[in-house]
């Protein structure tokens, strides 16, 4: 295929050259974008009198009959090409000649590049988005669900103090919540035009730039023609926001892989979301919740390397620019598919309350409301704090629970203490009473959840 830069060239491009400087392999997913993006540069050269009405009427209509013939597989994108900007242009040019040849008035693909990757970065972002509220809804149910089953809450891994497992999976919540809002954030950034832009000095063509900004949806204009072509910020924020997003569904896979195994079995998986091994016959394995951990590795790495190849190029458009589009899709196509692999195996989960109550039971996570509990009776916390540690340290000698003791040994540490202690201790009046705003009393994560899905509905509206 013949290059768009033929003119001052004696010489073919060597063959493994070409190969190396092709996009073509990655860039062609954009070719809807990159038709949108021709068709609104014609009508505004036609608008503009820059071309006559007729050709602008005859390159729209042919784009998009190359776009729907694409879409139906009749026309194959040539691997051939450069990239997607050559094929479509080519492809123009053979089917109407001069009229074909006159699209590239007043515009570089310096900026059609930069359009075509904030179009389609932007319904990606839409996708991902809708799949977080989905994520988001399906907490709520289960946090809902699960309002007042106890269990412990864990600092270092270790027990710290009882919780429900409905507050759990509103901290979730509210990571994703801000997700969402991150996400919508830097769509709302992504979505001006550099169309126009042209190589980066703009034109002396008397072009309407507001008028395609429009055409494609765009809230306004880049406003420099330098900045236009040489932005690649909406890329890194789009993988830093998703690399978030992941270290997030990162952490979640986590506890769900420590919660399903004996030590815990707080949850079972579905059988649908869990695999067998080929030897250990016995074996159930959450090898979903693992990929998702393991390929937060990979979207921290996309974001990485755009920020590494961005970092020491001038202004304007360098070739080094082609490499910012292999790890923002790879990254916006991972968290996709980890999204859409996450919530059913979320929704499908069995939770087994009683190992989350009876784990609760051991490891003085009641410590904290008994040295409370003295506090009440007047002592200073830091005081009350010291007795109940020698407390557990008696506990943990004879093998027993703060439930456990008499009230005749409570008293030979403090005799403070009175026969109401073992109301105060008993987990269910433990958690009750954290009522505090977003505590873990039952009641306290109802205000929660209602405040979560006035939020949801409030970033679902927003963007
Ligand atoms: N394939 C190129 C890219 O992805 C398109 C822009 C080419 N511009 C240029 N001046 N060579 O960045």
């Amino acid at each position: 295929m013949e290059k768009l830069w033929t003119g001052r060239f004696t010489k073919a491009l060597d063959a493994e050259v070409n190969d190396f400087n092709s996009s073509i392999r990655f860039d062609s997913r954009m070719y809807r974008q990159d038709i949108e993006g021709s068709v609104a540069h014609a009508a505004m050269l036609g608008k503009q009198g820059i071309i006559t009405p007729d050709e602008a009427e005859l390159i729209q209509k042919t784009l998009k009959e190359i776009r729907a013939e694409i879409d139906a597989g009749t026309l194959a994108i040539d691997p051939a090409a450069e990239d997607i900007h050559s094929f479509v242009e080519a492809e123009l040019t053979a089917r109407i000649g001069d009229a074909g040849r006159k699209l590239h008035t007043a515009r570089s693909r310096n900026d059609q590049v930069a359009v075509d990757i904030r179009l389609y970065l932007r319904d990606r972002i839409d996708t991902i988005r809708e799949l977080i509220a989905a994520l988001c809804e399906e907490i709520l149910t289960l946090a809902e669900k699960n309002r007042a089953v106890i269990m412990p809450g864990y600092t270092h891994l270790q027990r710290a103090q009882p919780i429900t497992f409905g507050h759990q999976l509103m901290a979730y919540e509210m990571m994703f919540l801000r997700d969402l809002d991150r996400l919508g954030d830097c769509r709302k950034r992504m979505n001006v035009s550099p169309l126009g832009s042209c190589a980066l000095a703009g034109t002396g063509f008397d072009t309407d730039r507001y008028y395609e900004a429009q055409l494609l949806g765009f809230d306004g204009i880049s406003e420099n023609s330098i900045d236009g072509v040489s932005d690649r910020d909406h890329i890194i924020e789009l993988a830093s926001a998703l690399s978030t997003v992941m270290m997030h569904l990162s952490r979640f896979s986590e506890e769900i892989i420590l919660w399903c195994s004996w030590e815990f079995k707080f949850i079972e998986l579905d059988d649908a979301y869990s695999t067998g091994s080929s030897i250990m016959p016995q074996k159930k394995n959450p090898d979903i919740a693992e990929l998702v951990r393991g390929k937060t590795g990979r979207v921290y790495g996309d974001l990485v390397s755009i920020l590494t190849v961005m970092k020491g190029i001038p202004l304007a458009y360098n070739k080094d620019m082609q490499e910012d589009k292999e790890g923002v899709f790879d990254a916006c196509d991972t968290a996709e598919q980890c999204l859409r692999v996450f919530t059913p195996m979320l929704a499908t989960m069995r939770v087994i309350e009683k190992n989350m109550r009876s784990a609760a039971a051991k490891g003085f996570i009641n410590a904290t409301d008994c040295a409370d509990y003295l506090v009440t009776k007047g002592l200073p916390f830091r005081t009350a704090y010291k007795i109940t540690g020698e407390i557990v340290g008696f506990c943990v000698e004879n093998g027993k629970t703060l439930e456990e003791l008499t009230l005749e040994e409570y008293r030979t540490f403090c005799d403070k203490f009175d026969a109401d202690l073992f109301g105060a201790i008993d987990m269910e009046v433990c958690v009750a009473k954290r009522t505090s705003a977003g505590g873990a009393a039952p009641a306290a994560v109802d205000k929660e959840i209602a405040w979560a899905k006035d939020r949801l509905k409030e970033l679902i509206d927003k963007y």
